[in-house]
């Protein structure tokens, strides 16, 4: 016996601007955004992905006959009722209602008015207990998960959800999106606190994931102290000191301050190819460039004594040095001795790492200050590392 579907609203009409915008706007949101739970390609907007699952669970409801049925309202009163559906939508694509039970609701609704619509024209079919049970929605499985946009949309929407991918990545995705959350859903976390844990006061709604994400959080820092216990004299704080901020007054405010390292730059480095220096280990770098925010830039200057060099931060627009490092713009791989300018060719490079001559030299460090990151030349408690 044939099924009688009437036609989705995404066959008819859909409110693509809402959803380009809603979908554009959603790239640069990060805070409680999935995307920055793991980085998956061809990862689908949120907004699309809810866009059209919604209008594929929803009848258009335009007049129709034919294939032993009959549905919908005539022309005006389809085009109100799409304007309607349409409200819903636009409602619905927007980051800001992601949780936003009231919406949610309104478009849950909906959903399952078309479906009962749906079990309705079927009620007649012989497997229409299974096939059509105006008590159980239909699940939704997504067999090409990736990201899991579309099956974590389709479980918001309120439809038993199924993922699953070809890569184990794509399924530990699902599973920490997906899977894991509403099992623990409502439940207060387990995990004792965790000494300098630097968490604010405790949230006691302990609603949705809350508790399951209070959990992730107290073991990530019980790891991470564990860490710093084990490992932690491998990576060694700096001191801010008096003499490192008299020629850096944004630094004044820091000394006596100990701060947490979270990056050391270093430069490939190849013997200089000038027979004067050729003892020198000189810096192949293709920036000396450390933050490119406007008003707050910051690079490195490599200032010459004899036959060394060493590194100063500097403040405001980027010089061509700057910008450039030691790389000769537009030649491939070829780049300049920073003590006498002499080119660097590649042939050089390639002999010098064949030659196993090829080495390292830190130019700076990337330390935790208050809000912001600071920038500072490698200092004394950095040598073990250089
Ligand atoms: C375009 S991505 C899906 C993106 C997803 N809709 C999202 O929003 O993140 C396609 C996915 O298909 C998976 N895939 C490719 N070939 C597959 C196969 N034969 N079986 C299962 N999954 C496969 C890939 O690993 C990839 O994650």
């Amino acid at each position: 016996m044939m099924i009688k579907t009437p036609k989705k609203l995404i066959e008819v009409a859909l409110p693509l601007d809402a959803i380009n915008v809603a979908a554009a706007r959603e790239k640069s949101i990060r805070h409680g955004h999935p995307s920055t739970l793991h980085l998956w390609w061809a990862r689908r907007p949120l907004a699309a992905a809810r866009a059209v699952i919604f209008a594929q669970m929803v009848n258009d409801p335009g007049y129709q006959q034919g294939g032993g049925f009959k549905y919908g309202v005539n022309k005006e009163k389809a085009a109100i009722e799409r304007e309607r559906l349409f409200k819903i939508m636009e409602d619905l694509v927007l980051w800001e209602n992601t949780s936003n039970e009231e919406v949610l609701d309104r478009a849950r609704a909906e959903i399952w008015r078309s479906w009962r619509e749906t079990c309705e024209l079927n009620r007649s079919h012989p497997l229409a207990a299974d096939l059509f049970n105006p008590e159980k929605l239909p699940a939704f499985h997504d067999p090409f998960a990736g990201g899991g946009a579309l099956p974590l949309e389709a479980q918001r929407l309120g439809l038993e959800s199924f993922a699953s991918d070809l890569n184990p990545v794509a399924v530990t995705i699902n599973k920490a999106m997906i899977e894991i959350p509403p099992r623990f859903a409502g439940r207060r976390p387990v995990g004792p606190r965790v000494e300098r844990d630097r968490q604010g006061k405790l949230s006691e709604d302990w609603s949705g994931a809350r508790g399951l994400a209070e959990d992730v959080r107290r073991y990530s820092a019980w790891l991470r102290n564990e860490a710093e216990g084990r490992i932690g004299q491998l990576y060694p704080q700096v001191e801010i000191t008096a003499a490192m901020a008299t020629e850096r007054p944004d630094l004044k405010p820091l000394i006596g301050q100990r701060l947490t390292v979270i990056a050391w730059l270093w430069a490939r480095t190849v013997k200089s190819p000038n027979p004067a220096y050729s003892h020198v280990s000189v810096p192949l770098a293709a920036s000396f460039l450390l933050a490119n925010k406007p008003g707050k830039e910051r690079y490195l200057e490599p200032v010459v004594t004899g036959d060394q060099y060493s590194f100063l931060v500097r403040s405001g627009p980027p010089t061509a040095l700057a910008k450039n490092g030691t790389k000769v713009e537009g030649r491939g791989s070829s780049f300049f001795c920073v003590l006498s300018k002499t080119p660097i060719s590649g042939d050089h490079i390639k002999a010098e790492a064949q030659a196993g001559r090829m080495g390292s030299r830190m130019m700076a460090i990337v330390a935790e200050g208050q809000g912001e990151r600071v920038y500072l030349p490698p200092t004394n408690e950095m040598r073990p590392l250089l």
